[in-house]
């Protein structure tokens, strides 16, 4: 059974509780499902005294899922969960678009609700892939 979207949704929330975020205040939860699989892989911001370091709860939940899934992964749908509804950063767009179609349905919560479901397409339509590498000379 693919897991729901209410079930993202609480997985979400959950790992927002464990957001290490001592320098924004800013806590975020993602969690994802990927094709063909039960699971529901979840991740919270996690900074670092040296802000650079800083890792987002999107990305966090994407390395989760291709170090315990493999690489051939499909993300099939993600929830973000913010105090705010806030759409994923570009960063973690481009990070997202490298396991997911154009169609991958992305909703905006937060720990009240969900807030509105965009597409990958709807937040970063003109993307860099690898068929842009393939079409170097
Ligand atoms: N953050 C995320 O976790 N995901 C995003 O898509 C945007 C920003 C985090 C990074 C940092 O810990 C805090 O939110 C403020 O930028």
């Amino acid at each position: 059974m693919i897991p729901e979207q209410k079930t993202l949704w609480k997985a979400a929330v959950k790992a927002r509780e464990q957001a290490y975020a001592p320098y924004s205040g800013y806590q975020v939860g993602a969690a994802l499902s990927i094709e063909g699989s039960e699971a529901v892989i979840s991740g919270c911001n996690v900074e670092n005294a040296s802000y650079g370091g800083t890792i987002c709860a999107e990305r966090v939940a994407v390395c989760r899922a291709v170090a315990e899934h493999g690489p051939d992964i499909r993300i099939s749908a993600v929830v973000l969960v913010t105090a705010t509804p806030a759409p994923p950063c570009g960063l973690c767009l481009q990070v997202l678009s490298e396991f997911a179609k154009g169609d991958l349905p992305v909703t905006l919560a937060t720990p009240t609700g969900m807030h509105r479901t965009y597409t990958l397409d709807d937040l970063l339509p003109i993307r860099f892939d690898n068929a842009n590498l393939e079409q170097n000379p």
